[in-house]
């Protein structure tokens, strides 16, 4: 078997602004472009520190973490780019976030992916975050079999809770998740999914 994904660096999950591609390996661009987003003084606050603090880094994560999760989910980290135009190709557009469907490895695995989102913050406020995460897990959904979507965030973290709200999620409560080493969560699911959590794994 392959150990490495390589979907065509022109494919794309087009929405009526964004695309949403795969992290290319060996690409210089995004590997600095992930270490400007994921060091931002909002990013930090929100979400810590990832270390990523150099593209060197950044390569040696995209090459091994990412393309990891593509390889066992045909998911996980995707790059998000705004179009300058409607009619924009994946190429002539600019990197401006990340959205995530992830799913871990057990024994810190849930049955379920979750979805999460970063956006410069220069350019958050815009419906970014709300339109990448719709489209990609509609691009889920109907491709890759994706049925169940959870949403984590922080409790007090009203603006990402938002995001989930708006795309269709709803609070099923404040639980502690072993994914994030025991720390309190909001947990959000479809509305048509479960009520009883312990069904995809989270049990605390
Ligand atoms: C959280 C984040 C992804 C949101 O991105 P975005 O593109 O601005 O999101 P959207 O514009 O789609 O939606 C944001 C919503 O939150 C609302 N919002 C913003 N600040 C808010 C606040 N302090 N309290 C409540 N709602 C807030 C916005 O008004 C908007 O809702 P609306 O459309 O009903 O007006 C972005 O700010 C970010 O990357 N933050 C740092 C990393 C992070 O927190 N990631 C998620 C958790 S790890």
């Amino acid at each position: 078997m392959s150990t490495e994904w390589a979907p065509s660096p022109t494919f794309s999950i087009p929405t009526d602004r964004l695309h949403i591609s795969y992290f290319q390996v060996d690409n210089p661009k995004q590997s600095e472009f992930l270490v400007r987003l994921w060091n931002t003084e909002d990013f930090i606050k929100s979400c810590g520190n990832t270390g990523l603090d150099t593209p060197e880094k950044a390569a040696a994560f995209i090459k091994n973490r990412v393309q990891k999760d593509y390889l066992r989910n045909k998911h996980g980290q995707f790059l998000v780019s705004l179009k300058p135009h409607p009619d924009a190709s994946l190429a002539e557009s600019r990197p401006i976030g990340v959205v995530s469907l992830m799913k871990g490895e057990p024994p810190n695995a849930y049955s379920a992916p979750d979805i999460g989102y970063t956006i410069l913050p220069e350019e958050s406020g815009k419906g970014y975050a709300t339109e990448a995460s719709s489209g990609l897990l509609e691009y889920a959904r109907r491709e890759l079999g994706v049925k169940d979507v959870l949403g984590f965030c922080g409790h007090d973290d009203a603006r990402s809770a938002r995001v989930l709200q708006k795309i269709g999620l709803q609070f099923r409560g404040n639980r502690k998740l072993r994914v994030f080493g025991g720390a309190h969560s909001a947990v959000y699911a479809w509305p048509e999914m479960s009520q009883d959590l312990i069904v995809y794994g989270i049990d605390d």
